[in-house]
């Protein structure tokens, strides 16, 4: 059987409403799954929430419900979101299920077992009112710890570690080893900088006088497990790894037609959580290095280059957005006005100008003075005969460029061009609108309506009607990744696979190539697909 594609979000917290940050996220790993769907790849979308932890207990606790209660609604806001946005999964990780508490559990017993984790004894200062310890770091500028730790006092507390140190060493020569691990590319020096001063090892436990919503420790119920491992753990529990067996080939077909998985994730848990944490907790497992996943790290929006952030009152609540101007303005902007990888300035305001220029008045009006000329003056028929026009061939042309410039976008340049990163989600929209903007370019250069009043200009007329019903039909076939509904749309105004309305499959991208609309084909009737955002 063919490998799966398997991909991976962060799971969101639940100490809090879902926000733009999270919606890009999701997005951007739904286009790619959709990208890999559409190359008719066997695809597996993982993603969920991430239930246990200080945050939510505290949350709960302030609202005055048990923390069960607690998640369960601000899991069910997520859910929502997700199907509002037509974020497409195949499964959804929740911590606090059954399966992935056994696959946890399982996992520590036998790095316990195997002598991978031990007790230790913590001094240090502790703040009683955010109840945790403090390091230098969290001293202010005259050296002292101020107001907002409340209470300081010495502590001591005993607690479980994670031998992580000793794998230094195999993790700096296996990014070294293996430059693709991180995409963009800039974040693996990032990271192989970060592994380089990385000393001592990793707390993984809580005593439950301190800590109760949590995974217990499989050998001291004492204690439930903190902070990572839990989190983590969700990208292989949920497909079903068995913690009882090292061997990769000792796992289910399920687990070995999946993994590895390509973990699309923000730049604040690179270091040290999915960069460092990660890919050595899998290798004391005893996974080879050609079983490490990848990972896809993308920026943050920002407002007025500040972060969103609830003690700001900045945060922008994606359902409002949804409200007003719909699913899809909010898809397309999100993947368009940020190059993966980097950060970029979220703006209502940038929203409706990118909305109005890119999908109203080039690929809304495309699609509506197509239909409308192919039933002005052909009664809605396409004729798919060839003239030999050099403007329409050179269009051709283009547009097999801007196909391949897609493709290359989703999967990165060749090797020859380096610089092109895989997941650059935002040039392949920019390819797609080119297409449309090639179109609209022959309709200006050949003026169909000039032709339709020539009779030695007939067979132009036919050809470049052609053109643009093809065109459309290469747009929405590209253009589903992104933005599904909108394609769908299009292929209904072309009157197009009517059987498959509705139905993924109804797009391929093999199908992306000239001459698909057979002659004699009636197109639909025109209604406006995107309808212009007014603002006063
Ligand atoms: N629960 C952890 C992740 C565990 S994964 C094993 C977590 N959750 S989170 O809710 O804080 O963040 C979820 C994802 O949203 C992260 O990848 C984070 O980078 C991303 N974003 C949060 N705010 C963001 C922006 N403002 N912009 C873009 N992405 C942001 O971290």
């Amino acid at each position: 059987m063919a490998k799966t594609f398997f991909i991976t979000t962060a799971i969101d917290y639940t100490n809090s409403a879902p926000h733009i940050g999270h919606a890009y996220e999701k997005i951007l790993a739904d286009v790619i799954a959709r990208y890999h769907r559409l190359k008719g790849e066997n695809v597996f979308f993982l993603t969920g929430v991430d239930q246990h932890g200080q945050k939510v207990q505290q949350s709960a606790e302030r609202e005055g419900v048990p923390p069960e209660q607690f998640v369960a609604g601000v899991t069910e806001q997520f859910i929502a979101l997700w199907d509002k946005l037509d974020v497409r999964y195949d499964a959804w990780a929740a911590t606090t299920d059954p399966l992935h508490r056994k696959c946890v559990q399982g996992m520590l017993q036998r790095l316990f077992d195997e002598g991978k984790i031990y007790k230790d004894k913590q001094v240090g200062f502790y703040s009683v009112r955010q109840e945790q310890f403090l390091t230098d770091k969290d001293r202010n500028e005259a050296g002292e710890f101020g107001p907002e730790w409340g209470e300081v006092e010495q502590r001591e507390e005993e607690n479980y570690y994670f031998k992580l140190s000793e794998h230094k060493e195999w993790l700096l020569n296996f990014l070294r080893s293996h430059p693709t691990f991180v995409s963009p590319s800039f974040r693996q020096t990032e990271l192989i900088n970060a592994v380089e001063k990385l000393s001592g090892d990793l707390c993984i436990s809580r005593p439950k006088s301190r800590l109760s919503w949590g995974i217990e420790l499989p050998f001291d119920r004492d204690y439930v497990n903190y902070v990572w491992f839990d989190a983590l753990t969700n990208y292989i529990s949920f497909i079903g790894y068995d913690p009882s067996r090292s061997s990769i080939s000792d796992q289910s077909s399920t687990f070995r037609d999946n993994w590895p998985a390509l973990h699309v994730i923000g730049k604040d848990i690179m270091i040290p959580a999915h960069g460092i944490y990660w890919p050595i907790m899998l290798h004391a497992l005893g996974f080879p290095d050609d079983q490490m996943p990848t990972l896809l790290v993308h920026g943050w929006w920002n407002i007025s280059g500040a972060k969103m952030s609830k003690s700001l009152g900045n945060v922008v609540d994606p359902d409002v957005l949804i409200e007003k101007y719909g699913a899809d303005a909010l898809r397309y902007y999100l993947m368009s006005d940020i190059v993966t990888g980097k950060d970029a300035d979220f703006s209502k305001e940038r929203l409706i100008e990118r909305y109005n220029a890119n999908l109203a008045n080039s690929l809304g009006n495309l699609l509506n003075r197509s239909l409308n000329m192919i039933w002005k003056y052909r009664g809605g028929k396409l004729s798919s005969r060839r003239v030999e026009d050099k403007r329409i061939r050179e269009c051709e042309l283009l547009v097999l460029t801007e196909i391949h410039g897609y493709k290359e976008a989703f999967e990165g340049g060749a090797p020859k061009y380096p610089t092109l990163e895989p997941h650059s989600v935002d040039s392949a929209v920019h390819h797609v609108l080119v297409v449309s903007f090639h179109a609209n370019r022959l309709v200006e250069v050949t003026a169909p309506w000039k032709l339709a009043t020539q009779k030695s200009e007939q067979e132009v007329l036919d050809s470049v009607l052609y053109y643009l019903a093809e065109s459309l039909r290469i747009i929405a076939t590209l253009v589903s990744s992104v933005l599904p509904e909108a394609a769908h749309g299009i292929f209904d105004q072309l009157n197009w696979k009517m059987e498959l309305s509705g139905k993924e499959e109804r797009f391929r991208l093999e199908d992306a190539t000239w001459g698909g609309l057979p002659d004699g084909h009636v197109v639909g009737k025109p209604v406006p697909l995107f309808p212009r955002i007014e603002t006063k």
